[in-house]
């Protein structure tokens, strides 16, 4: 396969994949893979979801499009159950993560009434636009793309004090991740995320947290800040939300949602009838029920892997279904991804050292015990290479 017209953005693997049935995936020579990326915490139903299917089949042949000058009661109701899971009060839907962190950003600086500086994290990730990249506090993105928007500033993550000490008189808010997925599953603690909420309020600040690869489920609650018992005044999601199809979703609260008239953001395909079909019933499937089986799922997963006892793994991390494995020095995680595919194992990488996995929701124990045995047989043949 010759990808030569693609612009050179991936470095793909050599596999091809031709189809995919629930927690599997199923290249073009008929071999099956365990599917433990999800399009990077994407499908986290699986796939051919029979439920998801349906409800998109069925909006298939109704309409595709509608512009966003039409009145709708899906998306109606879908920024109802937002919000009502949120605790914010608007929601405005795009196609994408990195569109939910520019309208984040953008209400942040509306409601600031000319304040407009915000304070992001070293190792955070917010997308490859340009507000979001300004936001990402990882300058091995940035190279070559310069100038950028100015107004953010990048502080030490898990360190309240370095926020703290950053703001000034021109801050309007804090964008932070729950955890970073991209920077290495790096858990913010419930210490500093609360720091954080009481810090915002007591300076008039606006606490945005990026749930892009953390919400709509992947930790063990619908939206990961709910971990740590704080409301934040802007939320941005995407990823999960519509199973796989492009959408994304601001939220925010009364008072900074009011600034916002007609005319102020939008986005031509934004809420697209087919996507906001799919997270409807995306929605409706995460009960109470499945986000505990999330987090048992994850614990368990995350005990098997302790179990294993491989000097080569340096620490095992993560909440719910978004679990990183950190290798010691010398051991590379993407090797080590590449081994599992020829075991029939996806997985995906943060950086050089992280294994970085994100399990669908639909997993059986059985399921676990296979991605266990491949990933003790990859890593114990990897590191007897490095002796
Ligand atoms: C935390 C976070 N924010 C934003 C983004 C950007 O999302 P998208 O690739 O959909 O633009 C990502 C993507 O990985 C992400 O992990």
């Amino acid at each position: 396969m010759n990808y030569s017209k693609l612009l050179n953005t991936y470095s793909r693997y050599s596999i091809e994949i031709a189809k995919g049935e629930g927690a599997y995936l199923y290249d073009t020579a008929g071999k099956k893979y365990l599917d433990f990326l999800c399009g990077i915490a994407v499908t986290s139903f699986g796939h051919n979801h029979p439920e998801i299917s349906v409800a998109v089949k069925q909006q298939v042949e109704i309409f595709w499009h509608v512009s966003n000058l039409f009145a709708s009661s899906p998306q109606e109701n879908l920024a109802q159950k937002l919000s009502n899971l949120s605790g914010l009060e608007y929601v405005f839907f795009s196609n994408s993560g990195t569109e939910s962190i520019e309208a984040a950003i953008k209400l942040a600086r509306k409601w600031g009434q000319g304040r407009n500086e915000i304070i992001s994290t070293l190792g955070g990730f917010h997308g490859r636009t340009y507000g979001s990249l300004s936001a990402t506090g990882q300058y091995k993105f940035w190279e070559g793309f310069e100038p950028f928007v100015p107004g953010f500033t990048h502080v030490p993550y898990n360190d309240l004090d370095a926020v703290k000490n950053s703001i000034n008189k021109n801050t309007v808010a804090v964008l932070i991740e729950t955890i970073q997925g991209e920077g290495g599953v790096n858990l913010g603690s419930t210490e500093y995320l609360k720091g954080l909420r009481s810090l915002c309020t007591e300076n008039n600040i606006l606490l945005i947290i990026d749930e892009v690869q953390t919400g709509i489920g992947r930790t063990g609650k619908f939206y990961s800040y709910q971990h740590h018992g704080i409301i934040p005044d802007i939320v941005a999601s995407a990823k999960g939300i519509a199973n796989g199809l492009p959408l994304g979703a601001t939220l925010c609260s009364k008072a900074v949602g009011d600034y916002i008239k007609p005319g102020n953001h939008g986005s031509t395909f934004g809420g697209n009838p087919i996507a906001i079909a799919a997270a409807n019933k995306v929605v409706d499937l995460l009960d109470e029920k499945l986000l505990s089986k999330i987090e048992q799922y994850g614990n368990s997963l995350m005990n098997s892997i302790k179990e294993l006892s491989l000097p080569s793994i340096k620490e095992i991390r993560g909440k719910g279904l978004i679990i990183g494995v950190e290798f010691v020095q010398g051991i590379s995680c993407k090797e080590i991804a590449k081994k599992l595919i020829e075991e029939g194992v996806l997985v995906g990488t943060s950086g050089e050292s992280v294994l970085r996995i994100l399990p669908p929701f639909i997993i059986t124990e059985l399921e676990i015990k296979k991605f266990i045995s491949a990933l003790e047989k990859v890593v114990t043949e990897i590191s007897k290479k490095k002796v």
